[in-house]
């Protein structure tokens, strides 16, 4: 399964590259915006801290503007993968630039019907919300569950990748349905290192081993 930071905050994504344990990074318009910087500058700054996958949003919402956005965002560095809502617009969008050989992620998928015909639009990735599902009483899980069923039965190259994804348990599901990829914001990827119980044991150790008076080297 791969790790995707979901943030715009070029520090925060530095510090977790620098794990060596993430495989690219999401942004979308209102990240970029909390970042208070210029898009172009932003996308180009975190291209270079990953050779994985970096989407970069349209913000048009017509066909035309929309393909010069996903042009120009495309040839902002080799990793951009361009991100386009999930509309009518947006998938002829998808299928052009998936055409012309971009990597293109859907986003904004909350029906596994809008899945399969970003699927067949030749999606790179698409992105299913569990969150913002989650928030108003559907189970994001069971969306992320019927996208992975579908593409599998068809054999779509389609990566599943899960998006607004909120805590650890979010990223626990979706590794036992078998999505390819969670996004995840920085708060969540640290947490998956963390249990109280590690804490605690390794305290433990480290009291012991201060009584032996040895060291390792
Ligand atoms: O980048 C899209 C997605 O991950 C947004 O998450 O928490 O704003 O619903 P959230």
């Amino acid at each position: 399964m791969k790790f995707f930071v979901d943030s715009a905050d070029v520090g925060e994504i530095k510090a977790l590259a620098g794990t060596g344990l993430m495989d690219g990074v999401t942004t979308n318009p209102s990240l970029i915006a909390k970042s208070g910087r210029r898009m172009s500058e932003v996308i180009a700054e975190i291209c270079s801290l990953t050779d994985g996958p970096v989407s970069a949003e349209v913000t048009a919402t017509d066909l035309d503007t929309m393909l010069r956005e996903g042009r120009y965002l495309r040839d902002i560095a080799p990793n951009v993968a361009v991100k386009v809502p999930l509309t009518e617009a947006g998938l002829r969008a998808c299928k052009a630039l998936s055409d012309e050989g971009t990597p293109v992620n859907v986003t904004l998928c909350f029906s596994a019907p809008q899945a399969l015909i970003a699927a067949k639009a030749g999606a790179a990735f698409i992105s299913p919300f569990m969150g913002r599902l989650d928030d108003i009483g559907q189970d994001g899980l069971d969306l992320i569950r019927d996208v992975v069923t579908i593409y599998s039965h068809y054999k779509f190259r389609t990566e599943v990748l899960a998006a607004s994804v909120r805590h650890p348990v979010h990223v626990l599901h979706c590794a036992k349905l078998g999505a390819h990829v969670a996004t995840m914001p920085p708060s969540v990827i640290k947490a998956l290192f963390r249990h109280p119980l590690t804490d605690r044991g390794l305290e433990a150790f480290l009291a012991d081993w201060a009584k032996t008076g040895q060291s390792i080297l």
